[in-house]
């Protein structure tokens, strides 16, 4: 919003030609409760956000215009309708589909000035092409913490309610992989770990595949999750962590980020890092030998906080246009390849 005109001081000018003292007053009086904290906000300005191309499907979910309200974003408005191109405050377009080759940038009908914004929680590894976007994007919505739409794949919120009971456990250590490939850092620690610690793996890698509703049953029986990302990046924290091994209530073995990262989004007792361990074995060492009075802190922070997974790509959109009056307006991804693998 340009905001000329709420300089106070303007207004006063702009009214000063009426003579009445009390039209003053009363002006000011308007003025004061305007902007008093606490007070009626003043409408917002719907803002339209097109989705050029769902993510990972042809068809949109429905899109209801209270969809964002019920995140807790009022005046935002998705749609995945092409026609909006020429009237949309900004357009959002996933990587996935532009690799593929599935959608591609209507960028001779780009209105001049329109934001666009690219969107992927993939990491480096597993993303190609960035080349061929110099120059076009203006804000990136990802894991990123430095980007310019933010959206954790989860993240731990305040909890009043009573603490929830921690599953009974009876195993070990269970590892879920989809996609296995020996030349992956998760594949090679995890042959190191095998013959130190039992671990159960599931997924579509292994033959034993879980139903998705079977996930955090199973996981819940056993003390430790592995917790390992498919590649290791900055800030590159998945449902691997917050939906697998922290809402599943097993304690996140991690393979990922340095520490240090996993630390601001949870407490840092809450979670295993491998790289506090000298070797694997010395991990497994410290998993089996681990008693029952120090397993138990790892669940401390089930007293005041719960998790709150965002997976939602609905959810991940409404969040541009929380973010919208405060994103830069003028700022080019010259090079938007050197920045998401930094
Ligand atoms: C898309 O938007 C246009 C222009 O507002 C409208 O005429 C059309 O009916 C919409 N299409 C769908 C499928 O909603
Ligand atoms: C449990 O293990 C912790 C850490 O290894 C140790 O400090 C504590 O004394 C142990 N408690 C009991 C009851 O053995």
């Amino acid at each position: 919003m340009n905001c000329a005109g709420c300089n106070p001081t303007r207004r006063l000018r702009a009214w000063g030609g009426l003579a009445g003292g009390a039209a003053l007053m009363a002006l000011w009086l308007l003025w004061q409760l305007e902007s008093a904290p606490g007070g009626a906000p003043a409408p917002q300005p719907t803002v339209t956000i097109l989705i050029w191309h769902w993510p990972f499907t042809d068809r949109p979910p429905e899109l209801p215009r209270d969809t964002c309200s019920r995140y807790g974003v009022a005046s935002c408005l998705l749609s995945a309708n092409r026609s909006l191109l020429a009237s949309a405050d900004a357009v959002v377009f996933h990587h996935r589909e532009l690799q593929t080759l599935q959608s591609r940038l209507p960028l001779k009908q780009r209105p001049r000035g329109q934001p666009w914004v690219w969107a992927s929680m993939e990491s480096p590894s597993n993303t190609r092409g960035l080349h061929h976007f110099r120059g076009i994007f203006n804000w990136v919505l990802s894991y990123r913490r430095d980007s310019d739409i933010f959206v954790p794949y989860g993240r731990l919120e305040p909890y009043s309610g009573p603490t929830p009971p921690l599953p009974a456990k009876s195993k070990m250590a269970a590892w879920v992989v989809s996609n296995f490939q020996e030349r992956q850092q998760r594949a090679k620690l995890y042959r190191q770990l095998a013959p130190h610690l039992r671990v159960d793996v599931f997924g579509r890698a292994t033959g034993r595949p879980l139903c998705a509703n079977c996930l955090l049953p199973t996981v819940a029986r056993y003390r430790f999750y592995l917790s390992f990302e498919n590649s290791q990046h900055r800030d590159y924290i998945t449902e691997k962590f917050w939906r697998n091994a922290l809402a599943a209530g097993a304690v996140p073995v991690v393979l990922g980020p340095p520490r240090a990262t996993y630390e601001a989004f949870v407490p840092p007792d809450a979670f295993v890092h491998v790289d506090d361990f000298s070797s694997a074995r010395e991990l497994a060492v410290f998993l089996v030998s681990m008693n029952e009075s120090r397993y138990q802190r790892f669940f401390a922070w089930r007293d005041r906080l719960r998790v709150r997974l965002l997976g939602d790509w609905r959810e991940r959109f409404c969040t541009i246009c929380a973010r919208y009056p405060y994103l830069p307006r003028s700022q080019v991804y010259e090079d938007l390849e050197s920045w998401f693998q930094a």
